[in-house]
């Protein structure tokens, strides 16, 4: 018995209202720090975005992502405590000149979104030697990073926001969450229903840092091969100029 039989699926282009709105929320997520409602986020919701990142690909389908749901504002106060001093730590570490500006920046919401979210990986998820990961570790580590991004969109579609919280020790963070030493914490994030959001990125709006052009991104057959009249290159820039960007 063939166990391919029949596992196959149509797979063409979506709809035009489907392919908007997968676009739509791709261009308006964003990173969310200060905007969050108290209001909770309802299990139904929350299940359908945890879903999502459960759906990400991961290498030889391993899965290694664990999502721990944190409510418990003590705990939550003890993750935020850990923020507080790696950025104290963080600002030090930038030329003078950019400290204040540095410090003028919100860039965590732990304690005022309802919930938040600790998005582990576990290397020992699927046995010692993995399908694909045999020549680079890492590989497991990208593949939480993608369930992340899927949390991430699916999140904007329910109009829940999310803000990445990384300036935090992951070891004490490990401790303070009850993590084993193997599990590797690869995201921590803040979640809550947002009814207005950044048009651009904050760090964008602010002044830290802009988008770059398409030709510093983009490269032709190798590291730094320029074609500066390319044909991609020129529809890019277009596109980035109809997302706004
Ligand atoms: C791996 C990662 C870590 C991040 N850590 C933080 C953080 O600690 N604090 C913060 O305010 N934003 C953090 N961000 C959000 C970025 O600042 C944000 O994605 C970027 O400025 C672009 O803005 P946008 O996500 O709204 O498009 C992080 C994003 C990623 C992908």
């Amino acid at each position: 018995m063939d166990p391919t039989k029949g596992a196959l699926q149509p797979s063409g282009p979506f709809l035009p209202a489907e392919r908007e709105a997968v676009y739509r929320a791709i261009f308006t997520r964003r990173d969310v720090r200060s905007q969050f409602s108290p209001q909770p986020v309802p299990d139904d919701v929350l299940a359908r975005i945890l879903t999502a990142g459960h759906h990400a690909p991961s290498v030889g389908f391993m899965q290694p992502w664990s999502f721990l749901v944190l409510h418990c504002l003590d705990t939550r106060h003890k993750v935020r405590a850990l923020f507080e001093e790696a950025n104290a730590e963080a600002v030090a570490m930038f030329p003078p000149e950019k400290q204040a500006h540095y410090r003028s920046l919100k860039l965590e919401g732990i304690v005022d979104a309802p919930v938040n979210l600790c998005i582990t990986c576990d290397p020992d998820r699927a046995g010692p030697v993995v399908l694909g990961r045999t020549h680079d570790m890492a590989m497991d580590r990208y593949s939480t990073v993608c369930a992340v991004q899927n949390i991430w969109l699916a999140a904007r579609a329910e109009g829940v926001g999310v803000g990445w919280v990384s300036i935090v020790d992951p070891i004490r963070l490990r401790q303070v969450l009850g993590i084993p030493e193997r599990v590797i914490p690869v995201a921590y994030l803040c979640l809550g229903y947002v009814h207005e959001a950044y048009a651009r990125p904050e760090l964008e709006v602010k002044g830290w840092r802009r988008r770059l052009p398409p030709e510093d991104i983009l490269s032709f057959d190798g590291w730094g091969g320029q074609r500066p009249d390319h044909p991609l290159l020129v529809a890019m820039r277009a596109a980035m100029g109809e997302a706004g960007s």
